[in-house]
């Protein structure tokens, strides 16, 4: 969260994500508040005495993000950790946001599917009175939990419809299993009437997103894809189909896929035609948030805010929700961009 919002240009730029892991954005505070709330103590490692949660590469965030989701236990968890990410990506100007659920975590806890989508759900109600913020469900597979369990929970999924569940996706060790393996979860997701998308061109590289394309038809968007840009042909290719991007910066910074800002694909998949949007991730595992990413978009990128203003509609246009929704958002981002060109 920037303690500074309201000092950088791109801080009036309505703003919209696609990509948020659910328990990816839970505020250390928070995560303390949870774990003494249901009596347990913190596991080592997860976080320092100054509140940042601790990992040291990839794998081992993966293992820490699943020992702090195991401080969550009852579904009031879920709606207070769901309310105050949504109130602090409020606070940045965020009006909607894509969160990543995931049925596994949930499991894992011993909590009924429906009692926490009920949790969430109800969060996402309050929130949008309280911020006037708009969120819809994406849910998640984890890849490296194996097939069993990726079938288990796209029939769990399948068994628990709401209006909000309206995206399903693979996270997880992107070099786990290949992409086509999770093929029969997907069919299971879109004969739900879901609407797909992957984590891919993160940690592997364009071999893995052209893989995940074919194996996966109807993937519509790319979790990150960033990795496309070692790849011209591909790059072109994306721009040309307008697949979008759910592009983390920050992430992609503190895990270093790129290894430096500067050398971050969002300049390149931008200038080739791209279609890009913005998202956190796990903002505070790599101290972004929504606000910060666009903020990145501008200095490190060289984007400007009329830029951004593309970049929240890309997202709304690419976003997973009924046509009113994305029409009534829509519009308040058009109003804010005329205020803009006004002031
Ligand atoms: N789960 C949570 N964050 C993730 C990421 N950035 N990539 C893959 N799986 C994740
Ligand atoms: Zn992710």
């Amino acid at each position: 969260m920037l303690t500074d919002f309201g000092t950088h240009p791109a801080d009036r730029v309505p703003k919209a994500e696609l990509h948020a892991h659910l328990e990816g954005t839970i505020h250390p505070p928070v995560l303390r508040m949870l774990a003494d709330r249901n009596g347990i103590d913190l596991p080592e490692g997860v976080l320092d005495a100054d509140d940042n949660y601790l990992w040291t590469d990839f794998n081992d965030f993966l293992k820490i993000y699943d020992m702090a989701a195991s401080i969550i236990r009852t579904p009031r968890d879920y709606y207070d950790l769901t309310l105050d990410y949504l109130g602090r990506v409020a606070a940045e100007g965020g009006l909607y946001v894509e969160i990543l659920t995931s049925p596994d975590h949930v499991f894992d806890l011993g909590m009924g599917l429906q009692d926490q989508l009920d949790a969430v759900v109800e969060a996402i109600d309050h929130a949008r009175a309280q911020f006037g913020v708009e969120t819809r469900i994406s849910q998640t597979i984890v890849r490296h939990y194996g097939l069993e369990r990726s079938l288990a929970a796209a029939d769990a999924i399948a068994a628990h419809p709401h209006p909000y569940v309206t995206g399903f996706q693979m996270a997880g060790a992107e070099d786990a299993y290949r992409p086509g393996d999770f093929r029969p979860a997907y069919d299971i997701a879109v004969q739900a009437g879901l609407r797909c998308t992957a984590h891919t061109g993160e940690w592997l590289g364009p071999a893995s997103i052209r893989e995940t394309l074919e194996a996966l038809p109807m993937v519509e968007r790319l979790g990150h894809g960033v990795r496309a840009i070692h790849d011209p042909a591909l790059v072109a290719e994306l721009a040309e189909r307008r697949i979008p991007f759910e592009v983390c910066p920050g992430s992609n910074v503190a895990l270093s896929v790129f290894e430096s800002p500067e050398q971050h694909a969002l300049r390149g998949l931008w200038e080739a035609g791209c279609v890009i949007t913005l998202a956190s991730d796990d903002p505070p595992y790599f101290h972004t948030s929504l606000g910060a990413e666009y903020r990145f978009a501008m200095d490190v990128a060289g984007l400007s805010v009329a830029d951004l203003f593309d970049i929240t509609r890309n997202a709304l246009n690419a976003g997973f929700m009924d046509a009113g929704t994305r029409e009534s958002l829509l519009q308040r981002v058009e109003a804010e961009a005329e205020a803009e060109a006004n002031a």
